[in-house]
């Protein structure tokens, strides 16, 4: 990787403050993990320091939602990328509650929403999910963070609200706002979710605990909503650049999926104005343009 397209820009971006708990972090910190599908795992800088995973967890509430309800959810949220910030409202109201794609909030609201309904205590459900596919049993969602962000909720909860008016929405809001957000709030690092994820880029198949989960057409339906929605209204600038399935968390975590081959994590807390980690985003174009990983050709 050429560190000199990436180091510069440290100091450039701004870390996330709206959720005034994550405001907090060091921001001058940046790590790299990648998991290849033999099992090696390659690391450099801060990989082993846990952040906030944020909106990575979109990934695993809908990979668990998938598992339990197949096609029937699609009726719920849809696969369109939304071209608006992560937490835009304005679409919601003229497409009658149904989100444009499960990884903006209120997508990932209504799947939440889905396995509220389907488990008696929908966030311990989540983190041994988690937990099984990082090969960790020590992760844990930090609650100074979901705390946060259960006070500054208004935004999130406006979505919700307004799909429960809609009809798109079973459960008790502020239950759901909870285990979203504690989901949310899980810490985990480039090491756990390199690893976590690696399932993605191995046909759904999950070789650390031997574990089929997903199926290998489920697999490439999810790194084709990941492609075109997993930086919200930055896909199509992140296909340009690095031309891998991602996801992105306003902690500074972003996830990349090289099908067939490699899973990979970095972390820079610091955001450009979309949300997406800066250094993140440069690191990753590094890698894919110097090894030719795109997807696109
Ligand atoms: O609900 C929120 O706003 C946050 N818990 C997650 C947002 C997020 O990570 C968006 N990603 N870039």
């Amino acid at each position: 990787m050429n560190r000199k397209k990436v180091r510069p820009l440290i100091g450039q971006g701004k870390v996330a403050d709206y959720i005034p708990a994550l405001a907090n972090v060091n921001p001058n910190q940046f790590g790299i993990a990648v998991y290849g599908n033999d099992g090696t795992t390659y690391h450099a800088g801060q990989a082993h320091t846990d952040f906030s995973i944020q909106s990575i967890s979109k990934v695993f509430s809908l990979t668990l939602a998938m598992k339990h309800y197949g096609e029937t959810m699609w009726e719920r949220v849809g696969r369109e990328p939304s071209g608006n910030p992560f937490n835009s409202l304005v679409q919601l109201e003229y497409e009658a509650g149904i989100p444009r794609n499960p990884f903006i909030n209120a997508g990932a609201l209504v799947v939440s929403d889905m396995n509220q309904s389907r488990f008696a205590s929908p966030h311990y459900a989540m983190r041994e999910f988690i937990r099984r596919l990082a090969d960790n049993p020590n992760l844990h969602s930090d609650k100074v963070v979901s705390t946060s962000e259960y006070e500054f909720r208004a935004r999130n909860a406006s979505m919700a609200y307004l799909m429960k008016a809609f009809g798109n929405f079973e459960n008790d809001v502020e239950d759901v706002l909870h285990n979203y957000f504690d989901n949310c709030a899980m810490q985990m690092n480039c090491i756990d979710l390199a690893k976590a994820f690696s399932f993605l880029a191995n046909k759904g198949y999950s070789r650390h605990n031997d574990e089929q989960v997903l199926t290998a057409r489920e697999t490439t339906q999810v790194n084709g909503l990941l492609a075109t929605s997993g930086l919200y209204d930055e896909a199509g600038n992140f296909a340009f650049r690095v031309g891998l399935p991602g996801k992105s968390g306003v902690g500074g975590g972003i996830i990349a999926i090289v099908p067939n081959r490699f899973s990979v994590c970095v972390w820079s807390p610091e955001l450009n104005k979309s949300g997406n980690s800066l250094a993140g985003m440069a690191a990753l174009e590094a890698l894919s343009e110097s090894i030719g990983w795109s997807v696109f050709g």
